[in-house]
């Protein structure tokens, strides 16, 4: 079996656009690969961030993840820094990086920017540990939303690199691109995102989900209960395509169109099969908080079986680059 490695931020809660984005498709995977997930604490160190709150916000990720479908019986789920191994080949990758590939990413001049920071070397450094994460446990594919694409290519480029000077060690890992459906805030403009404040949570009550939905942006042109609406600028429709079946959204779009139903009715409909899939995600996310160490023995699981992958490889990387004479033991 390929294996297959993603990461995960641990950004607060989980939201819709996470859910149709990324952890969706990854549940796909889980039969038809060696999966390794990795929730990437020392990338959330990349911007400011409060150190009381990391500890939750890793183990909700982890909650949100197991809840909506990941489950760790049929993969491995992980901190980041818990293998330790990733800072040192990081920096191994890092000083095969050419400086002007990392300043042309498009992530990292946003992000010095919205947040002000002039430069930090870690917000530069951001896709050489990535590079790392992937390298370090040799995966082959890694399924990506497109923000992450012009990373990925990176990574491709420094596996290459590496292995030229030194290798060969790492097979070059490989795009999985799935369907994903890009998915907007309620605001209907910007995609969902925690810092935009425009998220519906994956693990929201049904009376939070409906405060949200009712005041959800449709289509902006649709002014009266009377006028025929266009789906295809609807961003409610766009998360029907998640939860809805495609019986229904046939009808959904005819009606839309020809005025039968109303944006409300719509939101109705659509809370109705959100909560189908939801409610049981809530009641998985209780049951896995319930005896609070649960989640903690399967991350620490999770870290001990990739521990071991990672030790192994920086040994062949420690001998390839010359920090260890392969004719002395250790
Ligand atoms: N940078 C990715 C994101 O923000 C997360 C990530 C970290 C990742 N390491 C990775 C994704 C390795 C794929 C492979 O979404």
């Amino acid at each position: 079996m390929k294996r297959v490695f993603s990461g995960i931020q641990p950004s607060g809660d989980i939201h819709l656009g996470n859910y149709l984005g990324a952890i969706r498709n990854w549940v796909l995977l889980l039969d038809q690969y060696d999966c390794i997930f990795c929730i990437v604490d020392y990338h959330a160190q990349t911007i400011p961030y409060d150190p009381q709150a990391m500890p939750r916000r890793v183990m909700n990720a982890a909650v949100a993840n197991m809840a909506a479908g990941i489950d760790p019986k049929r993969c491995r789920l992980f901190v980041q820094s818990h293998v330790k191994e990733v800072t040192e080949l990081a920096w191994i990758l890092g000083c095969v990086t050419p400086l002007g590939d990392l300043e042309r990413m498009t992530q990292f001049k946003s992000k010095t920017q919205e947040h002000q920071l002039g430069s930090n070397l870690g917000l530069l450094a951001y896709p050489v540990l990535m590079a790392a994460d992937i390298l370090l446990y040799k995966a082959e594919l890694v399924p990506v939303g497109d923000d992450q694409i012009q990373h990925l290519e990176l990574a491709r480029e420094i596996c290459r690199k590496f292995d030229s000077t030194f290798g060969p060690v790492f097979p070059e890992p490989q795009p999985l691109l799935t369907k994903t459906s890009r998915v907007m805030g309620i605001d209907g403009k910007t995609k969902m995102s925690k810092s935009l404040n425009n998220t519906i949570g994956l693990l929201e009550t049904e009376e939070q989900v409906w405060s949200k939905l009712k005041v959800a942006v449709t289509d902006e042109n649709r002014k009266r209960r009377t006028d025929p609406g266009n789906p295809l600028v609807c961003n409610v429709f766009t998360i029907h395509q998640g939860f809805t079946q495609d019986s229904q959204i046939a009808q959904i779009d005819k009606e839309c169109r020809s005025a039968g139903i109303g944006c409300v009715d719509c939101k109705k409909i659509l809370a109705r099969n959100l909560e189908a899939v939801m409610a049981p995600m809530r009641e998985r996310a209780r049951h896995l908080e319930s005896p609070p160490d649960e989640v903690r023995q399967i991350l620490d699981e999770g870290a001990s079986a990739c521990r071991e992958i990672a030790v192994r490889v920086m040994d062949e990387v420690r001998v390839a680059t010359g920090l260890r004479d392969a004719r002395r033991q250790q």
